[in-house]
């Protein structure tokens, strides 16, 4: 029988909830293929089998991870056999499992200098745990992938730089800690800092004109002008009086003179 041999796309795994989750929680790890699959084999660390499925025909297998403990919290990739030819793909790229560890403490977290800054300042975030043999890690508004992650000096301290921030910089900080060891454990997400940053030099705070203040040049021009053409008007009327008074005032008291 011939077999025609095809290019086998490497799968895709995911994990869901892909990040956030802790010890006892459910985690679906699903792997995605391009091709039908005849048998699916999911690995755990670097190959360690954990699941083959049986005959299957769909694309999408999934694995259910039950109370998740610190022995799940690694690495996972899958690799199916494509239906009919036999080929084997390649395994996908790896996906970390971390989970988070609620019996260590939240690391604390400072910013300096505090409140707003200028943009183009130099802004210091301080996250304060202890230090549990793994790197500390800086998140941004709740974003799922760290921005920074920094080893901890031997007080648990690691320092976050922010050079020369501009008004995307600001917004809200957090950091959390790896456990080092067997697995991919966290700390607990601490506290958030908020960091504003408002545009500073080439006059920036002078470019801005208050919108009362053009409402309110506009008020006083309107009034002196209404004043100007009022006196204007009242001092051409009174010369006009002035002008027929001299000679209408003789008219007129002449008039009955003649009458
Ligand atoms: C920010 O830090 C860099 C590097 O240390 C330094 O060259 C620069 O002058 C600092 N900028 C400000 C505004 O302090
Ligand atoms: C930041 O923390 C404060 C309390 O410290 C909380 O009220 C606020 O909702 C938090 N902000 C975000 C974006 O999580």
């Amino acid at each position: 029988m011939a077999v025609v041999l095809i290019f086998v796309p490497r799968p895709s795994l995911s994990l869901h909830p892909s990040y956030g989750v802790s010890l006892g929680d459910d985690v679906t790890v699903r792997c995605r293929m391009s091709h039908s699959p005849s048998r699916v084999w999911l690995y755990r660390g670097v190959t360690s089998e954990l699941y083959r499925t049986a005959d299957t025909e769909r694309d999408t297998a999934e694995f259910s991870l039950l109370n998740v403990i610190p022995d799940n919290a690694m690495t996972y990739r899958c690799r199916y056999k494509v239906l009919g030819s036999g080929q084997t793909s390649e395994l996908s790229d790896p996906v970390e499992l971390v989970a988070i560890d609620h019996s260590y403490p939240k690391p604390g977290i400072a910013l300096s200098p505090a409140g707003r800054v200028g943009s183009g300042s130099n802004v210091t975030i301080r996250c304060q745990g202890r230090d549990y043999g793994g790197p500390t890690l800086l998140y941004k508004d709740g974003s799922s992938a760290p921005i920074q992650r920094r080893d901890p000096d031997v007080g648990g301290t690691a320092v976050f730089t922010l050079f020369g921030v501009t008004p995307a910089d600001g917004g809200t900080y957090r950091c959390s800690y790896r456990i080092g060891g067997c697995c991919s454990l966290s700390s607990p997400l601490g506290d958030n800092v908020t960091l504003e940053v408002v545009p500073q030099g080439d006059g920036g705070e002078l470019r801005w004109t208050p919108p009362w203040t053009v409402v309110g040049g506009c008020v006083a021009a309107f009034v002196i002008t209404l004043i100007f053409v009022v006196s204007f008007l009242l001092a051409a009327r009174r010369r006009r009086m002035q002008r027929t008074g001299s000679p209408g005032g003789e008219k007129r008291f002449r008039s009955p003179d003649l009458l």
